[in-house]
């Protein structure tokens, strides 16, 4: 249920940790929060969608707390900026931050999480709008670089939530140098993105988007439209972690030989008699269906390349909602000429920075590879877009919000005991 947002601050004043919490945030005056504005302003922002970097939404929970809790415990405010945000975001994030408020971790002060969206993705450019904020939430497209974080570093930010789960585009060496943590959502329904991996595959094979469009034609011909059965087929699946093995379970469901490439095995999937590992060379050489769910790493950068996609099957169905990186599109493309690779889905493409999770309808697409992939009958291309459930949105805005409560409890970890999934550096 959607928390309410009365429109007058609390009149309790904001806790003041002390002084042996060394990394808990100092207070800040309450009613400034509740000036930025609640649910009106996001209106008034939102009509001024498409500029960039404009304030969408502050506050949102600053004026929540119940009368027990605010005589017993005020709570610490912390402020944040939440760049590339979008609608889909914006209603989690609060929810979450009104939970956290609501319901503060027990013999903990509650915390007060000041949200301001920014439609801009953070690069060096736009890093300046998180001036007088603790903490800043970034997505997948957003850069966080060495120049980002030293320009952070100077505003006073000290924390980077990150609301997904791969961090290829944060250089943690410089967090670490910097001394600002960084903590991630390492998992959240990977039966989102796992399910959506189908999705792609049965509309790529059954050619459901090509069939829609003919019927709305009013041209209710079969011409061009054969798939194949999966019963029966091999597929191979490159990264058994927590996606892979949900996408691996799906299609022994649908009566596939599962083949899987891993450096690191999966034992519980190890020993399920459906499913066999084996080295990468020989999944490309035997599956029919080839689909990614590894990160994007310098070592995995390309992986599918003109010398690894001249091993597959001819006529393999790729499919990637991993990273865009773990393909060289160029080899892709000219396999997809050839007839090598028969088909491909694609929720990522490389070069997506700038290009997805932005309206480009009215303009010229500059960026000939992804236009003619675009053109191209047997490829099906979604804008990163398989994370994108109800459930895995409540759980990234729910992890995200605790790792921000984390920075306001002095509960950060330093550098030396980060534990590599939530907490990638620390402070
Ligand atoms: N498209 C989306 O919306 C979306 C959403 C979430 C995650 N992802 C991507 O999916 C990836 C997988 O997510 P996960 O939660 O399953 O991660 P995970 O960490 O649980 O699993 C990743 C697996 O890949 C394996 N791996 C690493 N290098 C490999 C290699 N060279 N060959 C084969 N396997 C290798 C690891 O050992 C691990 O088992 C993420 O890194 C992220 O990039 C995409």
């Amino acid at each position: 249920m959607r928390a309410e947002f009365p429109t007058q601050p609390p009149t309790q004043p904001p806790t003041q940790l002390p002084a042996t919490a060394p990394s808990a945030l100092p207070s800040r005056d309450v009613g400034r929060s509740a000036a930025l504005g609640g649910e009106s302003s996001l209106a008034e922002a939102e009509s001024l969608r498409g500029l960039r970097g404009i304030i969408l939404s502050s506050p949102v929970a600053a004026s929540i707390v119940t009368p027990q809790k605010r005589a017993s415990t005020p709570p610490v405010l912390l402020s944040v900026a939440v760049f590339d945000s979008h609608k889909y975001d914006c209603g989690p994030l609060k929810e979450a931050c009104a939970k956290a408020l609501q319901n503060p971790q027990c013999d903990k002060p509650p915390v007060s999480i000041e949200l301001r969206f920014l439609e801009s993705h953070l690069d060096v450019h736009s890093a300046a709008l998180a001036k007088g904020c603790e903490a800043v939430c970034v997505f997948v497209n957003d850069k966080v670089s060495a120049e980002v974080l030293q320009e952070l570093k100077s505003l006073g930010v000290r924390l980077v939530a990150l609301r997904c789960a791969g961090y290829n585009n944060v250089d943690l060496q410089a967090a670490k140098r910097l001394g600002i943590a960084v903590a991630r959502v390492p998992e959240y329904s990977p039966h989102a993105v796992a399910e959506h991996a189908v999705a792609l595959l049965l509309a790529l094979n059954r050619k459901l988007v090509r069939a829609s469009q003919r019927v709305r034609d009013g041209n209710f011909l079969l011409e061009g439209l054969v798939g194949f059965d999966l019963f029966g087929k091999t597929v191979g699946v490159v990264g058994t972690g927590k996606i892979g093995a949900v996408f691996a379970r799906i299609m022994h469901g649908f009566g596939c030989r599962v083949l899987a490439s891993d450096p690191v095995r999966n034992e519980a999937l190890a020993k399920e008699p459906w499913l066999q590992y084996c080295e990468f060379p020989v999944l490309l050489e035997q599956s029919d269906i080839v689909s990614l769910h590894l990160p994007l790493t310098p070592e995995s950068w390309h992986l599918l390349n003109a010398d690894s996609i001249g091993r597959l099957k001819r006529g393999v169905m790729l499919i990637n909602t991993g990273r865009g990186g773990l393909i060289e599109t160029e080899a892709l493309i000219a396999a997809l000429k050839s007839g090598g690779v028969g088909a491909a889905g694609l929720d990522v493409y490389e070069e997506e920075e700038g290009v997805f999770f932005a309206d480009h309808s009215g303009t010229v697409l500059t960026d000939d590879k992804l236009t003619w992939l675009l053109m191209c009958p047997n490829v099906l291309i979604t804008a990163h877009q398989a994370f994108l459930t109800q459930e895995a949105l409540q759980q990234l805005a729910a992890v995200t919000v605790r790792n921000l409560s984390a920075l306001a409890h002095g509960e950060v970890p330093g550098q030396g005991c980060v534990d590599g999934q939530r907490w990638l550096a620390g402070l």
